[in-house]
This record gives structure tokens, sequence and C-alpha cells, in this order.
């Protein structure tokens, strides 16, 4: 197998009238890895955490930009901070704890402490240092960009990316549609649930706004699961492939999967749904609510996915290996009946031993194994190219099983990768 040089990433994506192809060889190997780690992960604004995660002055959240470990903390100013967790002395990793509260890090190597905001404190017997050594720098290296938008807050080691709402672009507006979900209160995000499979990342973002696949590699779970009795999903499965809905791509590389159809209601009595829709009524009209009630699933370019009521983050490991963290959200002053629905879906629908989850690693780790085994070069994403509504912005419509989405993903890694690094 051919490795590919930096100079020929770009040429990896290839679109065409009626054809658009990738090669086989973006999903595999670690040069093309290291350069989506250099080339999109540390130019891009990647999701750090929920503001609801790191609340109060010293909370702090470990997490990753691409593969560099980072901790996002509230410092005592209030502001939310983001540093490498890479002690500046030699090397260590300074903060080993998930998340917590805390007035510092020490080291666990030798003991040298940092406030949340990064900034050194003190280095244990200090005397032994002489007069002229430089503490200035010492202090753990900054994430230079940090900005939220409706409590999702982003980070980017480029100094020069632009500001968070033009990155955002797009994908803006669904995300406004989705904060409204929460009826005027707030979202707190519950306890992570983690996955990984043998696979490229990539495997996993193409997935999260594909409705071309679930008739197929869902149908028995579907079939065979109670919950999904009369919903919208059920109503589909005789059809396979589902026109209803759309799909769309933005020019800065996210992508959405919409279905005019009502929230999962498993579990919640018929008064309080109907309250809470209710609500929704009188506070966005009646053509706002239905907007917020559509199933509505996208994903943030690079890494970012939003779900109904779960944030998830793809996290790149290698270029075979992806882990996937999921947290179910919750509203604030909802009743509890919403949010433990919320809980419930995350454990048995999209959560780590959710039905649908174990069948799409299934196909991820499958596909993998292809790649490694070769023989074959492009794969097609052509379903519904030509055939979708391109608007004056860049964004384009497709219906909800078109490719849409994802080649608005590729169309973007392509101009990240083809960039000078
Ligand atoms: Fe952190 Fe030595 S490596 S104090
Ligand atoms: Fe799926």
């Amino acid at each position: 197998m051919e490795t590919p040089t930096p100079t020929s990433f770009a040429t990896m994506v290839d679109e065409q009238a009626a054809e658009f192809r990738v090669q086989t060889a973006a999903y595999r190997g670690p040069t093309v890895f290291e350069a989506e780690m250099d080339r999109i992960f540390y130019k891009s604004w990647v999701y750090l955490c929920h503001e609801s995660e790191v609340e109060k002055p010293g909370d702090f959240k470990s997490t990753q930009i691409g593969t560099r470990p980072v901790i996002v903390a509230r410092d005592r100013d209030g502001q939310i901070h983001a540093s490498l967790n890479a002690c500046p002395h030699r090397g260590a990793t300074v903060c080993r704890e998930e998340k917590g509260n805390t007035r510092a890090f020490v080291c666990p190597y030798h003991g040298w402490s940092f406030r949340p905001s990064g900034a050194l404190i003190g280095i244990p017997d200090e005397a032994r240092y002489a007069e002229g050594f430089c503490k200035t720098d010492k202090n753990l290296k900054a994430v230079p960009r940090v900005a939220s938008y409706g409590g999702l807050v982003f980070g980017s080691f480029n100094a020069e990316v632009v500001d968070l709402e033009t990155w955002l672009g797009g994908v803006k507006k669904h995300i406004d549609i989705w904060l409204k979900r929460a009826s005027g209160s707030r979202y707190r995000v519950a306890t992570s649930h983690k996955y990984g499979y043998d696979g490229n990342w990539k495997f996993q973002t193409e997935n999260i706004y594909d409705g071309y696949h679930p008739g197929f590699v869902h149908g028995s779970a579907f079939r065979t699961v109670k919950k999904f009795e009369g919903s919208f999903v059920n109503r589909e499965l005789n059809t396979a492939v589902r026109q209803q809905g759309f799909t769309r791509g933005y020019p800065e590389g996210h992508g959405t999967l919409e279905a005019g159809a009502p929230l999962e209601s498993g579990g919640i009595d018929a008064q309080v749904l109907a309250d809470y829709e209710g609500q929704l009524r009188e506070r966005y009209g009646e053509e706002g609510a239905a907007e917020v009630l559509t199933n509505r699933q996208f994903l943030v370019f690079p890494n970012l996915a939003i779900f109904d009521f779960n944030i998830r983050v793809i996290q790149p490991v290698s270029h075979d290996r992806t882990e996937v963290i999921s947290y179910p959200v919750l509203i604030e002053d909802a009743h509890e009946q919403i949010n433990s629905n919320h809980m419930l879906d995350a454990q048995t629908r999209v959560g780590t031993a959710g039905i649908l989850s174990a069948d799409d690693i299934d196909v991820f780790a499958g596909g993998q194994n292809a790649l490694k085994a070769g023989g074959f070069d492009w794969i097609t994403l052509s379903r519904g190219l030509a055939k979708e509504e391109i608007k004056d912005d860049g964004e384009r419509v497709g219906v909800y099983s078109d490719e849409t989405p994802q080649r608005a993903f590729w169309r973007r890694w392509k101009a990240m990768m083809g960039a000078a690094a």
C-alpha cells in the first residue's frame, strides 16, 4: 500500500458531476492521522466541555484536543481556561482525575503546583534553582483560544482561528433550535458513558447524520425493541430507505439530519408531555415548537455530535482506534419524567450499551478490517449528489437518506488537509 505524501492529501477526495469519492487511504495509516491532528484538530475550534461541568471556581475537567491532553478549569475570576495537561518540568501528566474541584493542580512527579488558570504557583525547594532561572515561561501551556456558545465550551490551539460564531456558521441555527428544547431553562450534562472501537474516527462522524443506514443496520433492533413501537423509526422500517426529512451540509464542514417527527416519549405521562409541548408552543409559536420538536442530530466539524438529548464527543486515538464519549443532556427545571427519559434514551439507544451504538460499532470495526486488508482504493459517497438544493449561502439540502452532510465534511477535510501545515 502506498503511503500518502503531504501534498497528496487533497487528491484523496475527488468530486465529479455524478460521483463523490474518497480514497480508502484517508481512513488508515499514521501519516494521514498525524496530518489530521496538525491540519484539522490543532487548527479548528474543538469542543471541550459543557459549562455545567465547570460551574464553580476550581471546577475542572480533563479532556483532549486531538490527541493532546487538556485541562479545562474555572479560575477564581470566574473565567474558563484551558491548558495543556503536561508539566513544563519534565512532561508528566499533571491532572489525572477526570473531573473535580481544586484550588491547585499539583504535579504528581516532583510537586510543582499550578492554579486552575495554569499559572505556576510554586516549585518545591526552589532555592536550589539558580537566580536567573525563568519561572514566567513555566506555566502550563495555555490553549490560546477558549470561547463558548450556548453553554458549549470550545478551545483552539490556533491563535489565528476565526471567532467561534463564524466557525459555527450554518450549524449555529441548529444549536439555537436545540437550545430552545430547554424551554427557557438551562441544560446540564449528566455523567458520561464511554465506548471505543477499532476503527477510524471518521467512521463515526459519517454515521452521526447518516439517514441511509437505520433501516438496514438497525432493522433487527427496531423490530425487537418495544420502545420503538409507534415511533417514526418503526413506521419507516419496511421502506428501509427513508425519503421524508432532510440532510444538510454546510461550507464549514458541519451537517445535520432532521426528521419531521415528535420526540421519543417512552416513560413520560401523556399529561407531562402535553404540558412540555404546550410550554414550547406558548414560547415559540406553533411553527417554532414544531421545529424544536423535530428529531435533529448534527455534527459540529470536526468531532462534536449533538443528538436530541445527547452530546457525543468523537475522540480520535489513532488511525484505527476511536473513543466515543456520550453525555445525556438534562433540562434543569424540567419534570423528572422528562429527564429520566433522556437518561433512559442514553442507556438503551445511543449510549455505550445502547442497541443502536452496538450495531454501528460493529460496522465501523468491520470497515477498518477491510481497509487493512486492502485491495480497493476508493469508496463512494454520491447518494443525492447533483439532486440536492444549493442555497446562496452554500447550504446544501438533501432528503433524509442522502449523503449530503458527509460530503460537506469531506469538502472541508480536503480544504484543511490540502492547506500548508
Ligand atoms: Fe512535574 Fe517534575 S514533571 S514536577
Ligand atoms: Fe446508527
